[in-house]
């Protein structure tokens, strides 16, 4: 067999071009925090200078919801349209949002912008890691679709410094609308850009453009050479996996039901799952309350929490970056999970052993006093970031490259863009059960958190294929073993019967 090598400078420039996508979500799932606590912003909302509970959920819940419709209504957008296009649109809806949160003249307009944006996102987030996995090379797979990781990052840390930045110096309405436009600029840079980017090779060969789909291949793994070998051999292999694939394949939701996909669909949603399981986004999003349990107060305690948090998030994606084709899906999501789950128990035991609880009749909730016991304090605090660095290097970008690259041509934007939206659904069931457990069962969130995290890595031992170095085509063969993928990994080298054969079998014998 051919490799494709391919590991050319267009095909990382596409795929962090389009990785702007997860700057975008990452910017508006971040900025909302330090927004809600600006007062010219809830003077804006309600005309008083407090947000109640629920006008702060709604706020910062809509945005999930819209992004859990935008996701499931991107599949067919990126089936009819392109990847391409649906990115392009998928900018369209994010940039009206972003325009109606950054002119927002009140609560009712507000809500309204962060759905829409939530639209957006929601779309970006499915179609570019499955963009970015369709014209990857499959030796780098790993690493383009965490560019989409690295991203979201980045957007998060700056969604923070900008809105700190702004509240910092201006007393007015520009402290929100300054962080709330911003994010209008690489929406527009990505809208324009998306323009001059490949369509998916995959996509093309799929719709019968299988000239075009050499001609896209050519430039993104040899400079434009047709005739190159590794292009030619990868070309035939897609051609022939879309030529069968036709001849068995159900296109239809359907399809995710039949022989191996229903096992790939389970396993994706899973991932998407696990990924919001392992409690990221409490730290995320309630950081500031986090860090005020493991015993530090007042502002300090916000910029510390938030701001180091997002730049330790953002340099930890790094080695994700770097190791991930080497080391592989498994290994890393089995490592991360032990990481995390060994750095969340750890602070909960030492928070319940140190810490007194306590009930605040001023804000009703039970509180750890951790009775300035400084070195437990920091130890949780050290151990809430070697957490965060254990996701970033780990279930960040896992959760987002394992479901873009299981699926067969056939159902792959129906696969990808249910699995988008497991992970919305849940990140929205933890954003709202979280400061609930945080108020009553205190340390035992971390532990809950890290109990989850262990699940995780037994069932990633247990049940996950090892997909690094696969081609996309060969995702038939590593599904189509029997459900104990640890069993798969010592017997490599047998031969599977994939759907595609069995679907081929069951002709014949008819
Ligand atoms: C997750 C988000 C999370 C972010 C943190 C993403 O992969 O899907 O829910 O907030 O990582 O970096």
């Amino acid at each position: 067999m051919f490799s494709s090598g391919g590991a050319t400078k267009q095909v990382y420039l596409v795929s962090l071009f389009s990785a702007i996508g997860g700057f975008c979500f990452g910017y508006d799932t971040g900025v909302i925090s330090g927004i809600l606590q600006m007062d010219p912003f809830k003077m804006e909302m309600n005309g008083t200078t407090s947000l109640s509970p629920l006008e702060q959920g709604t706020i910062t819940g809509l945005l999930l919801a819209g992004c859990f419709v935008g996701s499931l209504l991107a599949s067919p957008c990126s089936e009819a349209f392109s990847r391409k296009r649906s990115i392009f649109l998928s900018c369209i809806v994010f940039i009206i949002g972003a325009a109606v949160q950054t002119g927002t003249n009140g609560y009712a307009s507000m809500v309204v912008g962060r759905a829409i944006a939530g639209l957006g996102i929601g779309g970006l987030s499915m179609i570019v890691p499955l963009y970015i996995s369709e014209l990857a090379p499959k030796e780098i797979r790993g690493r383009l679709i965490s560019f989409q990781q690295f991203t979201i990052t980045v957007g998060l840390m700056l969604a923070f410094w900008v809105g700190a930045g702004t509240q910092m110096h201006f007393n007015n309405q520009a402290a929100f609308r300054i962080p709330l436009g911003i994010q209008i600029v690489p929406a527009l840079i990505l809208l324009v850009g998306v323009l001059f980017l490949p369509y998916s090779p995959r996509w093309l060969a799929n719709k019968g453009r299988y000239d075009e789909c050499l001609e896209v291949l050519a430039y993104l793994r040899s400079h434009g050479d047709k005739t190159n070998p590794a292009v030619v051999a990868e070309f035939e292999e897609i051609k022939n996996e879309i030529e069968l694939e036709k001849q068995v394949a159900v296109t239809s939701y359907v399809g995710l039901f039949k022989g191996s996909v229903r096992r790939r669909l389970i396993l994706g949603i899973m991932v998407q799952i696990f990924q919001q399981f392992t409690g990221i986004n409490s730290i995320m999003y309630y950081a500031p309350t986090i860090f005020q349990q493991a015993g530090i107060s007042g502002v300090s305690a916000s910029l510390i929490a938030s701001g180091v948090n997002g730049v330790l998030n953002m340099f930890a994606t790094v080695p994700a970056i770097l190791f991930l084709d080497r080391l592989g899906r498994r290994k890393v999501m089995m490592i991360g999970a032990i990481v995390m789950g060994t750095a969340m128990l750890l602070c909960g035991i030492v928070m319940a052993a140190t810490g007194k609880v306590s009930y605040n009749p001023a804000s009703g909730v039970n509180e750890v006093y951790m009775g300035g016991n400084l070195s437990a304090s920091y130890f949780c605090i050290v151990m809430i970031y070697i957490f965060v660095a254990g996701f970033a290097a780990s279930w960040g970008p896992c959760g987002w490259v394992y479901p873009a690259e299981i699926y067969p041509m056939s159902v792959r934007s129906k696969g990808t863009s249910i699995t988008t939206a497991a992970n919305w659904l849940f990140n929205f069931v933890i954003s709202e059960i979280c400061p609930v457990m945080l108020a009553s069962i205190t340390w035992g969130t971390y532990i809950f958190f890290g109990c989850c995290c262990f699940v995780m890595t037994v069932s990633i031992f247990l049940f996950f294929p090892e997909t690094k170095g696969r081609s996309l085509e060969e995702m038939d063969q590593v599904f189509g073993g029997g459900i104990l993928a640890f069993r798969d990994l010592r017997a490599d080298t047998t031969p599977v019967v994939s759907d595609r054969e069995k679907g081929s079998i069951d002709k014949m014998d008819m």
